[in-house]
C-alpha cells in the first residue's frame, strides 16, 4: 500500500514503539490518529507532527474498555471520513511465574493485548469495507513463539493474537483487507518498567536472559521496529520479522 494520505490509527502512540511508528508513518505522508491513555503525551506528539506539516488528531482512550474503542474508531472516521490502516500496537506484560502470577494482572493484559485488538478490528472493519479495503497490523512479540520463565501470561496473550490474525487474514481477504502480524524482539523501550507485577519480579525479568540466546541480546531500537512496521504496511506480507 502507498502510505501517503492514508488514515492510520496507531494505538499505544504515547511512547516506545508506537511513538516511533507515528513519526515514521507521518514522514511517509500518513494522516494519523494517535491513541493511548496519556492525553498530554499524545498532544505533545501531535504538536510536533503538526509543526512539521503533518496531519494528526489525538483520541485518548483506555483500550481495555470496549465502548471507548468503538467511540475512538467512530471519532476518527467522523474526522477523516475513512480508515485505511489500523496498527494494534498498545500492549503490556505481567511479570510472574505461572504458579504465582497475579490472576488479576493476567485478566488486565488479556483485556488489553487480546480484546483490545479484537474490538478495534470489529470497529474498523465495516469502515474499511466502506472504503474498499485496508491494512490491519497486529503487533505481537517473538516471545509468543518461546517459553520464557516469568513471561508465560504475556506470551500467551500474544499467541492468542497471532491466531486471531492468522484467521482474520483469510476471512477478510475477500474484502481487500490485509491482516499482518509483526514480531518485535527485545526492544529498547519502557515496556519492562511498565509491566504489571511487583518491582522485584520485574527486575528479575529484565535480568533473565532470553531462552534462545546467551548472553542477553542487544535490544532493537524503537525506530528500527517502526521502520519494519512501515515496511509491512507498504509490502503487505502475512508476517513481518525484524531482520
Ligand atoms: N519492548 C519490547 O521489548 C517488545 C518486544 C516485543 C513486542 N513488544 C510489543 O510492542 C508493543 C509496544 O510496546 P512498547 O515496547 O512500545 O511498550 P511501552 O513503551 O510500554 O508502550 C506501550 C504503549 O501502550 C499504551 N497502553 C498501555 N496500556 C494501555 C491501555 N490500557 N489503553 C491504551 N493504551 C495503553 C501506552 O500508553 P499509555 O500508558 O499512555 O496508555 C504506550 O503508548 C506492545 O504490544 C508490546 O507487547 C514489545
Amino acid at each position: 500500500m502507498d502510505i501517503s494520505g492514508k488514515v492510520t490509527i496507531i494505538t499505544g502512540a504515547s511512547m516506545g514503539i508506537g511513538l516511533a511508528t507515528a513519526h515514521v508513518f507521518a514522514q511517509a505522508g500518513a494522516k494519523l490518529v494517535l491513541v493511548a491513555r496519556s492525553a498530554d503525551k499524545l498532544e505533545t506528539l501531535a504538536g510536533e507532527l503538526r509543526a512539521q506539516g503533518h496531519e494528526a488528531i489525538v483520541i485518548p482512550a483506555d483500550l481495555r474498555n470496549t465502548t471507548a474503542i468503538h467511540a475512538m474508531a467512530q471519532q476518527a472516521f467522523d474526522h477523516f471520513g475513512r480508515i485505511d490502516i489500523l496498527i494494534n500496537n498498545a500492549g503490556q506484560a505481567a511479570a510472574g511465574q505461572v504458579a504465582t502470577v497475579n490472576p488479576d494482572h493476567y485478566r488486565q493484559i488479556i483485556e488489553l493485548n487480546i480484546f483490545g485488538p479484537l474490538h478495534a478490528i470489529q470497529a474498523v472493519v465495516p469502515m474499511m469495507r466502506q472504503g474498499g479495503g485496508g491494512v490491519i497490523i497486529n503487533v505481537s512479540s517473538m516471545v509468543s513463539k518461546m517459553s520464557i520463565p516469568g513471561l508465560g501470561t504475556y506470551a500467551s496473550t500474544k499467541a492468542a493474537l497471532n491466531m486471531l490474525s492468522d484467521t482474520a487474514r483469510g476471512e477478510l481477504a475477500p474484502d481487500n483487507i490485509r491482516v499482518i502480524t509483526v514480531y518485535p524482539r527485545l526492544t529498547a523501550t519502557e515496556f519492562g518498567r511498565n509491566s504489571l507485577g511487583d518491582e522485584r519480579m520485574r527486575q528479575q525479568q529484565r535480568a533473565t536472559p532470553s531462552a534462545n540466546a546467551s548472553p542477553r541480546p542487544t535490544p532493537d531500537s524503537a525506530e528500527h521496529v517502526a521502520n519494519r512496521i512501515l515496511l509491512a504496511a507498504q509490502n503487505e506480507p502475512k508476517e513481518q520479522f525484524m531482520d
